[in-house]
């Protein structure tokens, strides 16, 4: 099975905020030589046992000896290659994560002294008790939750075009979450999801998850219709839009005590699906679970792509591909990347650059590459007002098949005058062993045989302390047919 199959196979994967933690530090190789029960097992249900246990997306079990045993080889290999457990980040040029799943040095060497001892057994005495995983709604059963507004049938073959289903949020004064998670309700099917918060325009409705148009005509799921919302407060701020995506292996996104996502009252729920079609009909009706915050929220998370300003601060976002300024207007409905040159047939290092001016006080917490099957390398990295320059993460092989989120482990505080740098690099060539047609120039757009340039970062504004904002007073309804 390749690689993207196998992800695509599988049901859900824990996502890494919410494995569990609880097991104890991997002591040294014992003098007699590492064993299964008292070395390794806690390695592989630390960093493994999330998606390779029955059910899940990893080929086989680590759950015990006789399952993961035959395996032992493989093991080595794809660990000392750092291919497993898929981690893109350089640990030596990035900043540490919280949710870092990668094998430390020492755990990598009991792994390989284990192996190369002849992958023994060990007393049984030594074994730890074998972890247990949620299974559903990873944090419990949520606050709220929104069922996507129609069940979709997703035909046996072809092509799914992306869709977008449209639902009025019900509350009657804004709601601050502090963990969101997306659920397909058949995980066959989802190739990825979205959940955003968007305002549709004026003499627009929605019904049963459709948007129907001023003349009352519906418009086809498959057209993306409707303006980003506002954060919902008296200033408006852009980057609030994004709730929560989904890709195997990922789909819940819990913050920081004190910070959460903004659900304004008044405003809509676009369900943002790509399905891919499994050889039979299937149908999904995808869940958004929500659990609010607990306690002050002093600050909204958002999301920035790397090269846009820092909404509401002023400052010229920066976009450069192979080093010449790409026009772009900042515009919902045109696009901004629609000037972006492709990239050349055959083009093997075809460099995107953003720069982020940051004109006031901001603090990141999360980083995001996306890029699709040229995608190489991506960083990022500030450069503070005195000229010092820090990275802050580092993917030297991305990775399509595993869209990965990296969250910081200390929030970091980046200052007024300092720049945001994100350099992506494509790799358009015959030696990049996923690129499906190196004879042809790459055009930008979602499809994946197209490329894109969307390096996020979840960050809030320093100065919008909401301790010490204005309430605001109204709320809009919104419109139902
Ligand atoms: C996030 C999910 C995930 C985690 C965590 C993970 N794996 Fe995997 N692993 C997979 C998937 C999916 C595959 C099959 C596709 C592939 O090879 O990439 C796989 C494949 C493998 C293979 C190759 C099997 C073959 O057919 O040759 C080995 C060996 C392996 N994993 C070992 C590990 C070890 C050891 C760890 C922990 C140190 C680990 N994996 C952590 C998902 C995971």
């Amino acid at each position: 099975m390749t690689r993207a199959l196998a992800a695509l196979a599988g049901s859900f994967v824990l996502a890494c905020t919410t494995a569990p933690m609880a097991f104890a530090q991997t002591a040294p190789p014992a003098a007699g030589g590492p064993t299964f029960t008292k070395d390794v097992a806690p390695i592989l249900f630390r960093h493994c046992a999330s998606c390779h246990r029955p059910g899940e997306i990893g080929p086989m079990s680590f759950l015990t000896y006789e399952s993961t045993r035959p395996w032992a080889r493989a093991i080595q290999q794809k660990t000392v290659s750092r291919e497993m457990p898929p981690w893109g980040a350089d640990p030596a040029h990035s900043m540490k994560m919280r949710n870092d799943r990668s094998l430390s040095q020492q755990e990598l060497d009991t792994i390989v002294a284990w192996v190369k001892a002849g992958a023994p057994r060990g007393d049984t005495a030594d074994m730890p008790p074998v972890p247990t995983f949620a299974t559903g709604w990873q944090l419990g059963e949520p606050d709220y939750v929104f069922e996507m507004p129609l069940e979709w049938t997703i035909k046996a073959e072809g092509a799914e075009a992306y869709l977008y289903f449209y639902q009025p949020i019900p509350f009657t004064e804004d709601k601050m979450a502090r963990a969101i998670e997306i659920r397909p309700s058949n995980f066959a099917v989802v190739h990825h999801s979205g959940a955003y918060v968007v305002d549709i325009p004026d003499g627009y409705t929605v019904k049963d998850g459709y948007l129907y148009d001023d003349k009352g005509q519906q418009v086809p799921p498959t057209e993306p219709m409707g303006k980003k919302a506002s954060s919902g407060d008296d200033a408006p701020l852009a980057g609030a839009d994004k709730l929560i995506s989904y890709v195997p292996g990922r789909g819940i996104e819990e913050h920081p005590d004190g910070f959460a996502k903004r659900i304004p009252a008044g405003k809509y729920i676009r369900w943002v699906m790509h399905y891919n079609p499994t050889g039979t009909e299937q149908t999904d009706r995808s869940r958004l679970g929500i659990w609010f915050a607990r306690g002050t929220v002093t600050h909204e998370v958002l999301n920035l792509q790397a090269g846009d300003p820092v909404p509401g601060s002023g400052g010229k976002g920066l976009y450069f591909a192979q080093g010449k300024e790409v026009l772009y207007e900042s515009d919902d409905t045109t696009g901004r990347r629609g000037k972006t040159p492709t990239i050349p047939p055959y083009e093997g290092n075809f460099k995107m650059m953003g720069v982020t001016p940051v004109n006031e006080p901001i603090t990141l917490y999360a980083l995001t590459p996306h890029m699709h099957l040229r995608g190489k390398s991506m960083k990022w990295w500030v450069v503070y007002p005195d000229g010092r320059e820090e990275t802050i993460l580092d993917v030297p092989n991305y990775d399509f098949n595993w869209q990965t989120q990296y969250e910081l482990e200390q929030p970091l505080k980046v200052p007024a005058g300092s720049k945001i740098i994100n350099v992506a690099i494509y790799d358009n060539s015959v030696k990049n062993k996923w690129n499906p047609a190196p004879h042809l120039p790459v055009y930008w757009s979602e499809q994946s045989w197209d490329e894109m340039y969307q390096p996020t970062t979840q960050f809030s504004v320093d100065s919008r302390d909401l301790t010490k904002m204005p309430k605001k007073s109204t709320t809009s309804e919104p419109r139902q047919r």
